[in-house]
């Protein structure tokens, strides 16, 4: 088999990809290690930046994201009873979209589908031979037997744990990491939301997080330590502990009821540099991981593949390398804004076990800091909606 660009994981990133790719008559092959049901059940981000939108607008993808996702211009942040909104309008002239990851993965499905995109499921065993060469291969098994794409260019979209990153010989790469002490329990229930917007709130307990996918359905997460599992929490154990860390009014109104998904996230700052090695391209959780504090982990993919996708564009269409000499360099340069959001949002609202009395009040000061002065929510809107590509 031959394609232009083989894509490694059909998560987000390699759908997006693989389907702004087709509007431009570049052929791809996306390779995913599980089933399309398996992919589409993983719960994960809920907040979209207007960068992705715009790119799903592009793949022609745009149409359900703007009908039935929540347009929010403003979130609150809580520490014991106090809350406060930050004003994204007043700063930017975005808001974010509230809209599932699973719904997104869904709609390219589709579109992916109905334009006779070429999508292997189940496949193991994928190896990335000859990414330093002109004519790079991926070699995979799927039906148990061995097959062989070759192809112009490598997009390793296969997230923390594929393939991709590790293809990279560890002598021309280097990674960066930060692993946080904490874990976030999260909790998906058929309830209406607590309240319109999203609420970050930091209390004595730790950190909580009341988010949406609709009216009618919830999604909360609580900090929690690096060894529980989802099956030590009930349900009950989990709306008690979120009462206690959201302000009095909000836990007063809260609504809780069964879950239909629990789930356990560790938080990590990663970034590996560069994201290029010969005819493969890192983009993705395959090469960067936020924690989840501020929702910029598919974002980020998305701004990568905004800038692969360009580079694959203009050398296909103009025969110019220039976008995919300096995918790299472009990409991490946005990377690590926004890791550097995510962890000073993460550092600000989360309880460390370690955390002294003073840094417990530094943290304090600096909410406060943020409830009172317009700069510095400014500069909160600005990275939360999204930086520019
Ligand atoms: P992924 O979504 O990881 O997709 C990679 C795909 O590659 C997967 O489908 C995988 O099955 C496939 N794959 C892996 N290895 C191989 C292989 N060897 N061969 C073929 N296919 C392979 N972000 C937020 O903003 N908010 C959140 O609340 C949030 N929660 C998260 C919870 C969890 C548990 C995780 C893991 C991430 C969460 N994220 C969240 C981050 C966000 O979901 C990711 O940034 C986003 O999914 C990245 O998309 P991706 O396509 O790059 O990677
Ligand atoms: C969600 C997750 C986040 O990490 C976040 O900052 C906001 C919302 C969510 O899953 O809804």
């Amino acid at each position: 088999m031959r394609t232009q660009v083989a894509i490694i994981g059909g998560g987000p990133s390699g759908l997006l990809l693989s389907q702004l790719l087709h509007t431009r008559g570049i052929d791809s092959v996306v390779l995913e290690r599980q089933t399309k049901a398996y992919v589409l059940q993983r719960i994960r981000a809920g907040v979209l930046e207007q960068g992705l939108l715009d790119l799903m607008t592009e793949a022609g993808v745009g149409e359900r994201v703007y009908r039935e996702g929540f347009a929010h211009d403003g979130t609150l942040l809580s520490y014991g009873d106090e809350m406060f909104r930050i004003d994204f309008t007043e700063h930017t002239d975005k808001p974010v979209m509230v809209y599932g990851q699973t719904e997104v993965t869904r709609d390219l499905y589709e579109a992916r589908e109905a334009t006779d995109g070429r999508l292997v499921f189940q496949v193991s065993d994928v190896e990335i031979v000859g990414a330093d060469t002109d004519s790079p291969k991926v070699q995979y098994t799927v039906d148990g037997a061995r097959q062989t794409l070759a192809c112009d260019y490598v997009a390793g979209c296969d997230g923390f744990h594929g393939v991709s990153r590790k293809t990279i010989p560890e002598t021309l790469r280097k990674d960066y990491e930060k692993v946080y002490p904490f874990g976030w329990l999260g909790v998906l229930s058929r309830t209406p939301p607590v309240h319109h917007e999203l609420i970050y709130a930091n209390s004595e307990r730790g950190f909580a997080l009341c988010s949406m996918r609709n009216e009618a359905l919830s999604r909360y997460y609580i900090q929690c330590r690096l060894d529980d599992r989802p099956e030590d929490w009930s349900d009950q154990a989990f709306w008690d502990e979120l009462r206690r860390r959201i302000p009095g009014e909000q836990a007063a109104r809260l609504v809780t009821g069964p879950s239909i998904e629990k789930s356990i996230a560790p938080l990590r700052s990663f970034v590996t540099e560069p994201m290029r090695w010969g005819r493969l391209f890192l983009c993705g959780d395959a090469a960067h991981i936020v924690p989840p504090t501020g929702a910029k982990g598919l974002n980020t993919a998305a701004s990568d593949v905004h800038y692969l996708y360009t580079g694959l564009r203009q050398v296909y269409e103009e025969g110019d390398a220039e976008g995919l000499d300096r995918y790299s360099e472009r990409a991490l340069a946005r990377v690590w804004k926004t890791e550097r959001f995510s962890w000073w949002f993460s550092t600000l609202m989360h309880r460390f076990p370690d955390q002294t009395e003073f840094e417990y009040k530094i943290q304090l000061a600096e909410i406060e800091f943020l409830r009172t002065n317009k700069a510095a929510q400014a500069a909160m809107a600005q990275n939360y909606v999204g930086l520019p590509y």
